[in-house]
């Protein structure tokens, strides 16, 4: 079914989420590099929401700022100062539903697992059985602290009890309230402001608008298919069982899409992988990373906001962020492309290469132990073990060029701003401190002596004095 009536989605995010014993507001500590209530806000639209009002309290500013960056004005929010309770809380997002809503989607910002699926079902439910009000509810393992849903003989769903208000028997309940509802919005209006604060907490509990439907007209209990995808999170355990199982949903989409994703990679929301790409194990794949087809990411790299083209090859233990890297291009093992690298196709930066602001054109190599910071290597280069970009003096940086074709010895220094010309050769061990000409030797080194017979003469003096001190 699509869109069949218009739906506002309230999520309740007002709460300080003590348990997390965090500075940070419950709410946007992070799954899968993602905040928590964006998890919500995203299910709520998958589900068809045409419109999103989260209601927000402690750490108002924070949550306000970081939900506009990621939806803009797509996501409104409502002020609850003094958190009052969930039926407070509701009725603080009202104003802000739109009038020709017809149904309102009630979720609460701490249950990152849902899924649309799930709520297009209750939605579904809750149109069909004419109910003014339905509320998703699971079998749980350990109810403790869950609402239990009351039911008569009949079944029909006459209330929720809360954990702290519930009797024994009541506490023998094992089915439990999720926390999401879905109400036409008329009913919601009016019911909201019938609420009244007798519980043991002193506070407007929205689930009291279950017990009034129940007994105007009815209510619908409706069960979730998969009880694990209503978890709320209170605490930083809860937080971590929750990311793995996100970390999971992650993965299988992408194996289901075509790419080889090993049991122990880690790849947060948003990244994209494409078709017969490998990602291997203890690989981390950050922010805006996109790994293109036929590429692979072995063993235990960490790459953020890194773009990698088709069937190159970044070996174990390379950690890049905000970088480029080319078609067919290897990287590795154990190099550190830092921001702005951009390693152009089928080029070679090999291990402890540390590059920044450099720009590796295509072909070119830099296979072994280099730092090579704010240049250019031309295309076809090559870079010798040990060289290194002298950029900084202290106050500002400095750019290194070196031309197409260009060989840099082992162990040289380019000191910068510096250019070596297309086709040249800087002889190994040299202190380059001038530009080189296209085509020219550059050689900056004491000449070399050989003293014949001179080492045992050496050894024999050396062993004296240490016997003397
Ligand atoms: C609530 C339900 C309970 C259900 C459980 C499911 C009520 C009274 N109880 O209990 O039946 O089993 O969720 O997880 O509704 N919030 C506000 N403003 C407030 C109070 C809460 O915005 O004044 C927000 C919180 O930030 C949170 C959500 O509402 O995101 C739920 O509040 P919480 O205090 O966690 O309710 P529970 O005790 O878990
Ligand atoms: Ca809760």
């Amino acid at each position: 079914m699509s869109d069949p009536a218009p739906v506002t989605a309230i999520v309740l995010a007002a709460g300080q989420g003590t348990r997390m014993k965090s500075a940070v507001p419950k709410v946007l500590h992070r799954l899968c590099g993602r905040p928590m209530v964006h998890w919500v806000v995203d299910a709520a639209f998958a589900a068809g929401a045409r419109d999103v009002v989260v209601v927000v309290g402690h750490g108002r500013e924070e949550v306000e700022a970081s939900l506009a960056a990621a939806f803009g004005d797509r996501v409104r929010t409502a002020v609850q100062s003094v958190q009052r309770g969930t039926g407070d809380a509701v009725r603080c997002a009202l104003p802000a539903v739109a009038a020709d809503a017809e149904l309102v989607l009630l979720l609460c910002g701490d249950t990152p697992l849902l899924e649309a699926d799930e709520l297009r079902a209750l939605r579904d439910a809750t149109i069909a059985s004419g109910a003014p009000v339905a509320v998703l509810t699971c079998d749980a393992p350990d109810a403790t602290g869950y609402g239990r849903m009351l039911r008569d003989a009949a079944g029909r769903v006459v209330g929720i009890r809360e954990h702290r208000d519930a009797s024994p028997e009541e506490r023998a309940i094992r089915e439990v309230n999720s926390g999401v509802y879905v109400a036409r919005s008329a009913f919601l209006r009016d019911a909201i402001d019938r609420l009244s604060p007798d519980n043991a907490q002193g506070e407007l509990y929205v689930t009291d608008v279950v017990a009034l439907a129940a007994r105007e007209a009815t209510a619908l209990g409706f069960k979730a298919s998969t009880a694990g995808s209503l978890a709320g999170i209170n605490d930083r355990s809860q937080l971590a069982a929750a990311e793995e199982v996100l970390y999971g949903r992650i993965a299988d989409g992408l194996r289901r899409a075509g790419a080889t994703v090993r049991t122990s990679a880690r790849i947060d929301a948003g990244v994209v992988v494409d078709p017969d790409a490998v990602i291997e194990h203890g690989v981390v794949l950050r922010g805006a990373t996109r790994v293109g087809a036929g590429a692979t990411i072995d063993v235990g790299s960490v790459l953020t906001d890194v773009e990698v083209a088709a069937g190159a090859m970044v070996k174990p233990y390379t950690v890049g962020s905000g970088a480029f890297i080319g078609e067919k291009a290897q990287i590795g093992p154990f190099s550190h492309l830092r921001a702005d690298s951009h390693i152009e196709a089928d080029a070679h930066v090999g291990n402890f290469v540390e590059t920044k602001k450099t720009r590796i054109r295509r072909g070119a190599k830099a296979n072994h132990l280099a730092y090579l910071g704010d240049g250019d290597v031309g295309e076809g280069a090559n870079v010798g073990a040990g060289t290194i970009f002298c950029n900084y003096d202290g106050f500002r940086k400095h750019r290194t060029e070196i031309g197409p074709g260009a060989f840099i010895g082992s162990d040289s220094q380019l000191v910068a701003p510096v250019r070596i010309g297309a086709n040249a050769y800087v002889a190994t061990g040299t202190t380059v401190t001038r530009d080189v000409p296209d085509d020219a030797l550059a050689i900056a080194r004491v000449r070399q002596e050989n003293k014949e017979g001179y080492a045992s003469r050496l050894r024999a003096r050396f062993k004296a004095a240490k016997k003397d001190g």
